[in-house]
């Protein structure tokens, strides 16, 4: 089915109209926009949703819904305004309320149906996800001890601080620790999240489901932590939506060849297939780009590459060359379909 490319029309990805009720700022470079949605809006806490940016509708990014089905009055996504960020700049600075948004279904796999402890992980804009289930959980199921440990900058950039201080003191089942690297308050620590602290704050991590969600290299510090003291890893999940970038060597260049049209250009080694094709103005649909959401795939014939991700992919798209441009570094010469 083909959609026309305007704001106030559905797209293939995202077909639930929302209208905006009101927009917070959070911090300094955060705003949650809240959502009025008419129909019935099925997530679970945690999950994203892919949003239309802008008035051509024609691009998607991807946004953790930060509210909680059940608990939360609206739908909210929570931004962090990223430089030169389509999505982001659009969504937190010319979007007002009473405009419409077309958002995805609810995507992710990032979710706690468990009745097992909780230590939750997160850092930065990775405590959307982690505000979600928290409310959730202590909402839902008291007797579930739930720790979090959320690392910021400096106070001013706590997400959600007054609600977190009203759990606080409403659940006692919520053990929760703020990190601030610098200008920590009364009652924060100062420093980053360590294997240290986590020994002597959760002894009983090894009974424990840990969740972790925030910058890559962040969640595979605390995943190394969390199994070297213990914690099983099929117990371990992280938010797969926040995945690595690549190493990129701007020294070793390969050719990335496309067939039809012929086109042949040069990027260098471990760059991702998505970066170098919209480099290179190779038509391409990108959501997501975290290789969760299947926008993006992309038929290789030939060459030498890794993936990261082929979440969305059959065995059969696969033996047939298809990747997801995301999640898919190049490696060697490449020739695309
Ligand atoms: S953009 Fe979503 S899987 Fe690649």
């Amino acid at each position: 089915m083909n959609f026309p490319l305007f704001a106030d029309q559905p797209t293939a990805l995202c077909q639930n109209r929302m209208q905006v009720h009101d927009i917070r700022r959070e911090t300094p470079d955060v705003w949650t926009l809240s959502l009025f949605s008419h129909a019935v809006y099925p997530y679970q806490p945690g999950q994203f949703a892919l949003v239309n940016i802008g008035t051509r509708g024609d691009i998607q990014r991807a946004y953790t819904l930060s509210s909680t089905p059940g608990v939360s009055r609206f739908v909210t996504l929570t931004v962090r305004n990223i430089e030169n960020g389509a999505g982001s700049g659009w969504l937190t600075q010319q979007v007002k309320p009473g405009d419409y948004l077309w958002l995805s279904d609810a995507q992710g796999e990032f979710t706690c149906s468990s009745q097992q402890p909780l230590l939750l992980l997160a850092a930065g804009c990775g405590v959307t996800p982690v505000m979600s289930m928290c409310r959730d959980v202590l909402k839902r199921t008291p007797a579930q001890s739930v720790a979090v440990f959320y690392s910021v900058r400096s106070p001013k950039d706590v997400i959600f601080a007054a609600e977190w201080q009203q759990l606080a003191a409403q659940y006692p089942q919520l053990h929760l620790t703020i990190l601030a690297e610098q200008d920590a308050l009364p009652g924060q620590i100062t420093g980053r999240l360590n294997q240290d602290l986590l020994q002597t704050q959760v002894p009983d991590i090894r009974s424990r489901r840990v969740m972790i969600c925030g910058p890559a290299a962040y969640m595979q510090l605390a995943e190394s932590w969390a199994l070297a003291l213990g914690a099983a890893a099929e117990n371990i999940v992280t938010e797969q939506f926040q995945a690595a970038a690549a190493p990129v060597s701007e020294e070793h260049q390969l050719t990335l060849t496309r067939l039809t049209p012929l086109l042949s250009c040069r990027v260098p080694v471990g760059t991702t297939l998505l970066a170098a094709m919209e480099q290179y103005d190779i038509s391409v649909t990108a959501a997501c780009r975290a290789g969760v959401c299947g926008s993006c795939k992309t038929r290789i014939l030939s060459g030498n590459y890794h993936t990261t991700s082929q979440m969305t992919l059959t065995d059969a798209d696969v033996a047939q060359g298809y990747v997801l441009a995301c999640s898919c570094q190049l490696q060697g010469d490449v020739t695309l379909a």
